[in-house]
């Protein structure tokens, strides 16, 4: 259903940074092409540096053909490129936001209703909003004004906490759009469809049948030119601590009463509230962490390629040593009936041997075990590379003999014709539209927060050196320390065969 959007202006803090070169712009000029954005909608780009309007309509023609090599529609171009303006927002200036609101306040070139996009760094968000707001560019007397926050909100509780109050002096919560850019992935959002859609999966979603969830999130990058925000931040809280754990509250909620943003973020914070917080005195056992060495990784080209460890990736960057984990794997229980007993294991790491985001669930054993060798059912909710439903079910090897085999059902859910959609695409169409249902709601960070800071705590407070593993390979052994039971195992491809069996 296409949803009616108002007149609007986006106006887009930090257009010439990556983000917006890489994803954002592109992502815009979609939507144009996909005829789904309204008539009257405005782009204003604000940037630190001076730059002409032409200069700048010139350099977004440049984003846009690094992008889309093939070309694109001339009239949509035409179209797309009539819609942008720049403002340069220059950070000596104590007018600058005074000029943006007399920029804006042309209401024949800008509709009314703002949506602002703070592509920034963390630390200006508040800054920004507090400018805005004293130039009274968010007061929504007679428009709408919404703002949307990049990632991360917050650093840890505390600084969520704080960062919260400074945006509520002049927004209210309604006004607030949190982005976490996975919740706009299509198949991230066809979990719960999934789940809710089909009769079969409700009776056996419970620890009744099941016997563990894994929920895997793997790269095979490294961390690149990105040490220093790598080593201040660490795989918990880069992945985990938002994108992970919105995963596993979308695999676990309970249905929501009805599609209504507010009823499916009720459900998630509700899930969220009741996992267990993780026992810090027992750490050892219910999370683990590794930093990889070097070692040999299959490159874009599916060549090997020899790397280095993130150790020599941080001495080359002048940095001599470091506890910060690139692999994290957490045990979590959920505390309600459904759950209860059911060990969710949520992972995640750099420099594996496949990239892969997937939702993995094991069933327990049928209750007549009829051959020796009969395995646990797996259904796999693949996200990333490959979007698809893969069911492993046990069946007769045809001959004279009673032996089973297991069989994977595989059912792709992305088919050749269907759209490719960049997941800040969906989003500034949610923002724009004003939809804030795959938006993070505050409780849903705080309780993100909550479970995340005391294994980062714990973890920083033990300086002993962290397990090594081989770039290139798959978990390391030590990892299944966090297992329940002894039959557990990493699941790895969702191929047959490309797990433990
Ligand atoms: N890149 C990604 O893939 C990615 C992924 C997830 C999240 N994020 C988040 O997205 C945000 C942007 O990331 P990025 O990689 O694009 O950062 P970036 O390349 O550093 O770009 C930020 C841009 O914001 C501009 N800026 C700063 N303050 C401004 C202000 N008051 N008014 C207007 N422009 C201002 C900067 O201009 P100057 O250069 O003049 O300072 C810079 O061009 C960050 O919060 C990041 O955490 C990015």
């Amino acid at each position: 259903m296409v949803k009616k959007i108002d007149p609007c202006t986006l106006v887009l803090f930090g257009a010439s940074g990556n983000l917006s070169r890489v994803k954002l712009m592109p992502g815009l000029f979609r939507l144009d092409a996909a005829g789904r954005l309204p008539e009257h909608m405005a782009i204003l780009s604000v940037g630190r540096s001076e730059v002409s309007r032409d200069d700048w309509l010139a350099d977004i023609k440049g984003m846009l053909d690094a992008k889309f090599k093939n070309g694109y529609d001339q009239k949509v171009f035409e179209r797309f490129i009539a819609r942008n303006h720049y403002f340069a927002n220059a950070s000596d200036d104590p007018d600058a936001y005074k000029k943006m609101s007399a920029t804006l306040g042309d209401a024949k070139i800008f509709p009314q209703n703002f949506a602002y996009f703070l592509s920034v760094r963390p630390t200006d968000f508040a800054p920004v909003v507090e400018q805005l707001s004293e130039v009274g560019l968010l007061n929504e007397s007679q428009y709408w004004r919404r703002v949307l926050i990049e990632k991360p909100f917050g650093t840890n509780l505390p600084s969520a906490q704080d960062l919260q109050a400074r945006l509520t002096k002049h927004l209210k919560e309604s006004q607030i759009y949190r982005i976490d850019h996975y919740l706009g992935k299509s198949a991230v959002q066809g979990i719960m469809l999934t789940r809710f859609a089909n009769a079969i999966f409700e009776p056996l979603w419970n620890k009744e049948h099941i016997d563990h969830v894994q929920i895997t999130n793997n790269e095979t990058l490294g961390v690149g030119e990105r040490t220093t925000f790598y080593d201040a931040t660490g795989a918990l809280r880069d992945m985990m601590q938002s994108h992970l754990l919105q995963t596993l509250a979308l695999t676990a909620m309970e249905k929501p009463a009805d599609l209504k943003p507010e009823s499916i973020r009720a459900e998630k914070v509700k899930l969220l509230q009741s996992i267990r917080p993780v026992d810090v005195s027992n750490i050892n056992k219910q999370a683990f962490r590794a930093q990889y060495k070097a070692g040999r990784v299959c490159a874009a080209d599916g060549h090997g390629e020899n790397v280095q460890g993130y150790l020599e990736e941080l001495k080359r960057d002048g940095v001599d040593s470091s506890i910060t984990e690139t692999y994290a794997a957490v045990k979590l229980f959920i505390d309600n009936p459904r759950w209860q007993g059911v060990p969710f294991y949520v992972r995640t790491a750099k420099r594996m041997h496949e990239g892969n985001t997937a939702i993995s669930i094991r069933f327990k054993k049928s209750p007549m075990q009829l051959v020796e060798g009969q395995h646990q059912n797996w259904l796999t909710i693949n996200i990333q590379p490959r979007e698809c439903i893969k069911l492993e079910i046990e069946s007769k090897i045809p001959g004279l003999d009673i032996a089973t085999r297991t069989l994977s059902i595989d059912a792709p859910q992305r088919q050749k014709e269907d759209e490719t959609i960049d997941s800040y695409e969906t989003l500034m169409l949610n923002l724009m539209e004003g939809d804030p249902s795959q938006y993070l709601h505050i409780s849903e960070v705080e309780a993100q927060w909550r479970l995340v800071d005391p294994i980062v705590k714990a973890w920083a407070a033990d300086k002993t050196p962290l397990h090594q593993y081989t770039a290139g390979n798959r978990d390391p052994e030590e990892s299944s320390v966090i297992f329940e039971t002894k039959d557990q195992f990493w699941r790895y491809s969702i191929e047959l065969g490309g797990d433990k069996h």
